[in-house]
Order: C-alpha cells, then structure tokens, then sequence
C-alpha cells in the first residue's frame, strides 16, 4: 500500500503557525521551530498552504512567481533547510498549486495586459465589452461582484473566478500549461511530497460565454454555475498526470467542489487524475452548490451521514478517500456540527474520533487538534478574508440587516479558521512578539499546546492517542467500512473489517445520552473512550468509544 495512504497529513496555514520574526505573520523558520510538535502528532505529511511569492490579497492563494518564497515566509535556503529537517523526521513536505489563476502581478500577467499581440496575450482570458461598454458577461465571481474586470491598457475585460487580483489563466494555451506542469515537476525535484491542487474544477471554460439566468438581486449569476467542470477538463488533467505526477512517489490532492460520484473514477485512482479528491458534500451541507453564507439550508446529523457514506461507498474499490473536517476556507468544526451549547471539548474529541477511523487518509488542520471554536470579531472592518467582504456585501444587497450579515460572517468567515496558533500562555499565545495579524482566541491561556500537552485529558493529547491507534491497528487503513444504525440521527456508528479484525466506532453527535442496541458490541472490548467508565448500550452526551473484536 502506497506510503501516504497510511499516514496523517497536517495542513499547515504558515501565516498564522509561528512568527520568529515580530512581524506579526507566520514564517518557515517558525515551522522549523516547532518541528518536535508537528512530529508528536504522528502525522507523516505537512501540506502548507501557498509559501510562494504573492502579494497577498488572497494570503498566497494569488502567486506572482511560482518558483520563489515569498520573503514574508522567508528564503529558498530556509524552505530547503525545512524540506530536510522534516524529511529527517519522517515528514513529508506538500506543495499548494495555484494554477487556475495567478496574481495580477505574475510577470505574465503583467505582460498579457499590455496589448492584445504581445507574446502573453493569450495567457489569460480576454474578451472585448458588449456594445454598451459593461462586462462581456452576467457572471459573478466566488468572492462577490462581477467576475471581469476592465483593463483600460488593453481595452478589454478579463476574467477572475475569485478577485480581479486573481486573474485566470487560460488552459487552452499549451505554452500556459507547459508552464505550469514546469513549475509542479521544479517542486518535485526539490524534494516535495505531493501536492494539494487548488480550485481545479474551473481550469476549462465553455466555449461559448453568455449570461446564465440571475440568481441574486445584483442581475448576476455565480461564475461557478457557469463554468465549473466544463466537459473537457479531464483531458487537461489527464496530461497534467502524465507530465507531472505519473510514476512518481508523491500524492496528489485536489480540491474539486462539485465532482459527481458517476464521475469520480475519471477523477481518482487507477484511471483517474488525481490520487485523492477534496469533495465539499459534508461541510457544505446547508449550501447546495454555490456557498452563499447568507441563504444556508436546514440540514441534520442524517445529512452528514448520508454525506460521508456516500464518499465511502465511492472509494470503496477505486482511488482513495482524504478525511477531512476543517480547512483554512471553512468555520471550526466543533462550532459547525453541534447543538448549541455543546461541551467544545467533547464536540471536538467527537469529529477528531471519526477523522482518525473512517476509511481514508487524514487531514488535521492546523489548531484543531487543540480544539479552536470560530472566533466572532465586532465590525467587519477587523476580517481581513477577502471574501468575508464579498459575502457580506451581498448579504445586505440581498436585503439582509447588518445585524444578520454579520451573524452570517460569524458562522461561516474563513477568518474562523485563520487566527494564529496558541504555543503558550504568554502574550499573543507565543504566536508573535509584534501585533498578531488577525486576534488571537480570548481563552489561550487554556487552550495552548504547552497547557494541552501537560493535561492527559485534552484534544491534543486525544489526538495524539487516536494517531497512535492508528498506527497499532492496521485495520484502520486497511479494514473495510460498514455502517451501523444508519438510520439514527444521533450516533454515528461503523465497523472497520478485515478477515481478521473487527473495530467499532460509535460517536454521539448530541448533548444528551443515547441508547442502542448493545448486540453489536458482541464479543468486543473497549480500546478508546472520551469519557471514563464507557457503559454498553449507552452513549452519554458527546461521546466517543471505539471497539475492537478479535476473530
Ligand atoms: C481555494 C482555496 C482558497 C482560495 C481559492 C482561490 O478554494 O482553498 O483559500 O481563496 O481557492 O485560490
């Protein structure tokens, strides 16, 4: 079995991990730093978030050169230093590849806005105006307003699927994707582990642009509706494979909102691009397609159920599944999936449990293994998330009060998951000597990874424990899943089965206790519970247990 199907992955946001430097922002020496703490996770990858040379509007996600680090981060020598150090600990490095858009100030881009016959004029997506002067087309991009922006040098609009700093390229070019697959392969060669693969469902457009029926009060339609998974993509992401990653001992990740599952073995595994794919069904589960924070759906547990088992049973016997709860675009998780006033610790031992026992590979980001709730700043002047203005913009055009529209950024701000890593109980929580970029938590001073580290009981110790399970019990890479009680909101319940082992995992989503049938517990011991004294027939509120039966 392929190396990165057996272990844990850690993503790391590198702006908001470790400063070493007082400015405030994370940097790779911090990472460097704090190596012994990444390596008693027990996890065997680091993916980092975008460390190249970028002007930040999008933290990284907007790259200016795709073969720099960005000085913020610091220097090629010290990224260096990182990819060896960690390789000596067992821990592979993974690269974040921005390729459906650069910066606007990518030297590319820079070049293909001066004139329509210059050598990178067709690197980006030009088209001219409609008769009246307005946007070639209706649509509205990720991050909120028209997805073209007007450039007056070349006389023509551009198109951006998130901000008009983020211009997208044009994959139909052959020389913009020979570019590209050069930059993945000089990753490569310096030793990267794998690569997350951002934003790629949008890399082909149609080839016809026109306006799509308005979904909102601005006349506009999400550019996502409009050119997500345009038939033909696979042929791009085919010789992506064969260019780039074929043959090689690295993985590959990519975040693909909206693959369906009759679709996926294109996408991953023996046939497919990719070795793994981000698929959003279970943490969007009150957005339906387009993510608009201020028009969520009534979901349950059941959806989330429904959710996870689907992507089960569609890895099942082709390509693999990456676990994940939390990401640096999403809230918190113990915030997200709980009643209200749910115990967080508890809440956040719950998702840790199913992230480290479901059949897949791991993805912990960063500050959930301490157990960080959202975090709801007073004015919306103190987000620095570019689409948090988006989206609240939109919420009060859609007739939303400010009240409300900020009640929607609490809940689903990407800031939630940004704010930097508690080390300690001194000041700024040992994150920086400057002023933090974004505030750190009020309650540091107890949930830090020094104070979690004494504290036998903590998520971070939990976390450690269930990656060491992993690790002792085979079967939890290997074993097949098979869901019990699939019809209770409240638990959810599986076994992990080879021919020779047998684990159950039961979780209980709710703050107060639940029976069930206690047969299933059958010839099993108790190998890990979040509550001393686990009872048979009985989850008390928040808990987690899992079992084991020998055969
Ligand atoms: C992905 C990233 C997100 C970024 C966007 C544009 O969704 O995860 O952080 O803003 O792509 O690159």
């Amino acid at each position: 079995m392929e190396w990165w199907k057996k272990t844990i992955v850690y993503e790391l946001y590198p702006k908001s991990f470790q400063d070493t430097t007082g400015s405030g922002t994370g940097d790779i020496a911090g990472i460097r730093r704090r190596l012994d703490y990444l390596q008693s996770l027990g996890i065997g990858a680091v993916w980092l978030t975008p460390v190249c040379r970028s002007p930040m509007v999008d933290n990284g996600y907007d790259i200016a050169d795709y073969r720099e680090i960005d000085p913020s981060y610091g220097t090629m020598e010290e990224f260096e230093a990182l990819l060896k150090e960690a390789k000596e600990r067992g821990i592979g490095i993974v690269m974040d590849l921005v390729f459906n858009h650069t910066s606007d100030q990518n030297p590319w881009f820079v070049e293909s806005r001066k004139s329509k016959d210059n050598p990178y004029s067709s690197w980006y997506i030009w088209r001219d105006a409609k008769e009246d002067g307005s946007a070639p087309t209706n649509w509205r991009g990720i991050f909120g307003g028209s997805a073209w922006t007007w450039c007056e040098e070349r006389g023509q609009y551009y198109l951006h699927t998130f901000a008009s700093a983020q211009p997208d390229l044009n994959w139909a070019n052959p020389d913009v994707r020979k570019a590209l697959y050069d930059a993945a392969n000089f990753w490569i060669e310096k030793g990267a582990a794998g690569f997350r693969v951002d934003a790629i469902t949008y890399i082909r457009k149609p080839d016809v642009f026109k306006d799509g029926i308005p979904d909102g009060e601005d006349g506009m339609v999400s550019v996502h509706d409009m050119t997500a998974n345009t038939p033909g993509i696979l042929e791009y992401l085919h010789e992506w494979k064969r260019e780039v990653s074929e043959g090689k001992n690295i993985f590959t990740v990519a975040e693909a909102n909206g693959v369906s599952a009759d679709e996926l073995k294109y996408w991953v595994g023996r046939d497919g691009a990719f070795d793994m794919l981000f698929e959003f069904s279970h943490v969007n589960l009150e957005f339906k397609g387009v993510e608009t924070w201020c028009k969520p759906n009534p979901w349950t547990i059941s959806d989330l159920k429904a959710a996870l088992r689907a992507s089960q049973e569609a890895t099942r016997t082709n390509g693999w599944y990456p676990i994940f709860f939390e990401n640096h675009d999403k809230p918190r998780s113990n915030s997200h999936y709980f009643e209200a006033g749910a115990d967080m610790r508890k809440a956040s031992k719950v998702i840790g449990t199913i992230l480290y026992t479901l059949r897949g590979t791991p993805f912990v980001y960063q500050g959930q293994e301490l157990g960080y709730a959202n975090m709801a700043l007073d004015s919306v002047d103190d987000y620095d998330d570019i689409s948090t203005h988006g989206q609240y913009a939109f919420a009060l055009e859609e007739g939303l009060s400010k009240e409300e529209a900020m009640a929607c950024v609490h809940a689903y701000s990407r800031d939630n998951a940004r704010t930097p890593m508690q080390w300690d109980d001194t000041e700024n929580a040992g994150f920086t000597t400057g002023v933090p970029w974004l505030p750190v938590h009020s309650q540091y001073r107890t949930e830090n990874a020094a104070y979690e580290s004494a504290d036998p009981d903590s998520i971070l110790n939990w976390y450690r424990r269930l990656a060491q399970l992993r690790k002792q019990e085979p079967v939890l890479t290997e074993g097949d899943f098979e869901e019990v009680f699939a019809d209770s909101d409240d638990l959810f319940a599986y076994r992990r089965v080879t021919e020779s082992e047998e684990i159950l995992v039961i979780v209980n989503f709710k703050n107060h206790a639940v029976s069930y049938d206690e047969s299933v517990l059958d010839g099993m011991k108790i190998l890990l519970s979040s509550e001393p004294g686990t009872a048979p027939g009985i989850m008390r509120a928040l808990e987690a247990a899992i079992w084991k039966k020998e055969k």
